[in-house]
């Protein structure tokens, strides 16, 4: 698969497989067969409570450890320097990986205000060697600044919700100017009303393929990286199948066009949203 390369030299494949919600045996054949069918990077995070699947997943595939990129990710609860030192730490054990590709903080949680001090322990874990490349998810560009200002130390990563609906626009233009990779989270908008979409509809039918994959085409044409979940093989492989067509620069601005101010899921502000 083609890759994009992280500004610390990771290569990362162009599309990734999201976990969320592939828990216990129905997660691990879900995470195996991905790996089966190509995928090569797995985005796990602490409260998906599925870092043992993700393991078990990667002992029985084919698939040497060393050619797939894992993602964890840091929760709110565990913010504070020693706690995310510990969380790493049994992040790691739950797996039963001795280290990470990729490790994230899951939310900036804002109110709650110690995400800098997360931060630093990712800093540290990375300088561990129990982390290869340390990112964020959902970080504003006010809040990637003060760590780039508190710490010196840009992520590589971002990951955030994007898809036709919310196509983060302005996040994606400082991610970009800061070298930093934006990941889209919920790709497909979790498979909401957007597969209806007649404009979507439309393109699927002129290049035959399916709505997801002229999605997850346009977010490769973005420059960012759809992490898009499926349960199913024989979805797991089409959601693949993205790299032999290109939308024209019209008809990306026609996507572009579906966004809307509340175009988020959930309502999940990272401006107030909290997680823990
Ligand atoms: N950092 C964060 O805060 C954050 C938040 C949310 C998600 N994430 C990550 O992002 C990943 C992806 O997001 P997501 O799981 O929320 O949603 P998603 O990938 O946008 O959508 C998943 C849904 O779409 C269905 N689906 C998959 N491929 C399809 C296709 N080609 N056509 C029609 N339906 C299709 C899946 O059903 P089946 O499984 O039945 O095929 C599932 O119901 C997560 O799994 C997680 O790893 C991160």
């Amino acid at each position: 698969m083609e890759t994009y390369q992280l500004r610390d030299g990771l290569q990362l494949p162009k599309i990734g497989f999201g976990t969320y919600q592939l828990n216990g045996q129905i997660g691990v054949n879900a995470m195996t067969s991905a790996l089966e069918n190509g995928y090569r990077l797995l985005d796990s995070a602490f409260n998906y409570e599925n870092e043992g699947a993700v393991g078990e997943a990667i002992r029985r595939s084919s698939v040497p450890r060393s050619e797939i990129i894992v993602t964890s990710k840091l929760p709110g609860r565990h913010h504070r320097y020693s706690e995310a030192i510990t969380t790493i730490q049994e992040s790691l054990w739950r797996a039963g990986l001795d280290y990470y590709d990729l490790y994230l903080i899951h939310w900036p949680n804002p109110q709650a205000d110690h995400y800098v001090e997360a931060w630093q322990a990712l800093i540290e874990a990375q300088k561990f060697g129990l982390i290869r490349s340390i990112g964020v998810c959902n970080f504003l560009p006010e809040q990637i600044d003060r760590l780039e200002k508190e710490t010196g130390v840009l992520p590589t990563v971002n990951q955030v919700e994007l898809h036709p609906y919310f196509n983060q626009k302005t996040q994606r233009d400082y991610d970009r100017t800061k070298g930093i990779l934006t990941q889209a989270w919920s790709p497909l908008g979790r498979a909401s009303h957007v597969l209806q979409e007649p404009l979507l509809r439309d393109l699927a039918e002129k290049y035959h393929k399916n709505v997801g994959q002229i999605i997850l085409r346009w977010e490769l044409q973005l420059g960012t990286m759809p992490i898009p979940k499926s349960a199913h093989s024989k979805r797991q492989i089409g959601n693949l199948q993205v790299f032999d067509f290109e939308l024209t620069a019209t008809e990306l601005e026609q996507i572009n066009g579906l966004t809307k101010v509340d175009g988020r899921n959930k309502d999940q502000d990272p401006a107030v949203y909290q997680e823990f």
